[in-house]
């Protein structure tokens, strides 16, 4: 690894998992005393959001087909950078990889096999052609490693990591840098999973959490107007149930949750009032935020942990950054509670190469290209 001497390490890492194609530049910079900072130059993500909403979900066919559109542009401008040649002395992108990018990084799984397979293929192609060091991340290690993009503070080990995502529900301890303990996870749906599928059964559109939240947030905000909060729903009471809130171990659950507003909707009229829709979206919220913060909260009590950290698209989410916020300030006031800025809580490469550029700088060797393989099914840790 002759490249880990220079003084300015550029990372180009992929990734492709479900339906973003995003390419990233991630730049350490070592300083003679040994010290580092690494800083993201570019983030380049193309949503596929909109082309899914209408199946209400990821159409994993459709996501590998526009991965294979997107990724050479996309690759391209994240690359843009560096092409300070001026219009009329452009270099190939290829010279621009072999100028300025020292290491390959991509997620290697879990995720959609055919979204994967574009984004590994692309990175083993060009570290084979170009004979670049690649390094096969874990979709999950970037969810963790984004809090580590532009940090006030640096989270302290030991910690625990909750991933939300449209995938993944997951509680993670770590002991130290890349060292990785499942210690909870969902039973059937994830978190992000049943925000977009009771999204569908209200029938308030895709992607489900961002619209939840702001539905939510606007019934809070007209409750706050008016103190005698009188509507059409003064006489429907709505309550979802807090899944396994109470079981013993640090797994979710979710599926039972949805179904629940199911069989509400089922005795409400067809025709609800939005007033109605918000109510059932934020108590939903709730319930769901609620079983996340109380099992966080004891596992990061039980691990005696220094930092709580949040991962993953639903860590956007506005509600449960404030509560998770306020009951570790009350519960655990020691403890230090980290999410990342929104652009790095959703799939994005900038994660990627964060999470590769801890490997570079804990001297972790590169995987082989041919060793590099998606693997859908990957669990975090492993190569
Ligand atoms: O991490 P991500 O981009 O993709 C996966 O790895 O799955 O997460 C996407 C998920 C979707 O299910 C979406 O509904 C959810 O994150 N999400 C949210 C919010 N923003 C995105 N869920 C709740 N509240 C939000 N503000
Ligand atoms: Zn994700």
């Amino acid at each position: 690894m002759k490249n880990i001497f220079r003084k300015k390490i550029n990372i180009l890492a992929i990734e492709t998992s479900c339906d973003e194609t995003s390419a990233s530049i991630v730049q350490i910079n070592t300083a003679s005393n040994k010290k580092y900072n690494i800083k993201i130059l570019s983030n380049i993500v193309s949503s596929q959001v909109k082309l899914h909403a209408k199946y209400n979900g990821v159409y994993p066919e459709l996501a590998s087909r526009e991965h294979i559109k997107n990724m050479i542009p996309v690759l391209e401008e994240s690359l843009d950078i560096f092409n300070i040649q001026g219009k009329n002395n452009i270099l190939s992108y290829q010279d621009i990889i072999l100028k300025n990018i020292d290491i390959l990084a991509v997620t290697a799984g879990p995720g959609l096999i055919g979204s994967l397979l574009i984004g590994v293929n692309t990175a083993k192609t060009l570290a084979y052609a170009l004979d670049k060091p690649i390094y096969s991340i874990n979709h999950l290690e970037g969810h963790i490693y984004a809090n580590f993009i532009n940090p006030v503070s640096f989270p302290q080990f030991p910690l625990v990591a909750l991933i939300v995502s449209g995938g993944h529900t997951s509680l993670v301890y770590m002991k130290n840098h890349l060292e990785y303990e499942v210690i909870g996870e969902t039973l059937d749906d994830a978190a992000g999973e049943a925000f977009d599928k009771v999204a569908c059964l209200l029938n308030i559109g895709y992607p489900g959490g961002p619209i939840i939240s702001k539905m939510a947030m606007e019934l809070k905000a007209k409750n706050l107007k008016s103190t005698t909060n009188q509507s059409s729903r003064d006489d429907i009471k709505i309550s979802f149930p807090r899944p396994m809130i109470n079981s013993h171990d640090f797994n979710f659950s979710f599926s039972g949750l949805k179904t629940s507003v199911l069989y509400t909707l089922k005795k409400l009229p067809k025709k609800l009032s939005r007033d109605l829709i918000s109510q059932i979206a934020k108590e939903f919220q709730d319930a769901v935020i609620e079983t996340l913060v109380s099992k966080t909260i004891r596992a990061a009590r039980k691990y005696k942990v220094k930092s709580i950290l949040l991962g993953g698209g639903v860590s956007s989410n506005k509600f449960l950054r404030e509560k998770m916020s306020q009951t570790t300030s009350k519960k655990l006031p020691d403890i230090k509670l980290y999410f990342s800025e929104s652009e790095f809580c959703t799939d994005n490469a900038a994660m990627i190469g964060m999470a590769a550029a801890y490997k570079i700088i804990l001297g972790k060797p590169p995987t082989k290209w041919y060793d590099v393989n998606a693997n859908p099914n990957q669990t975090i840790g492993q190569i």
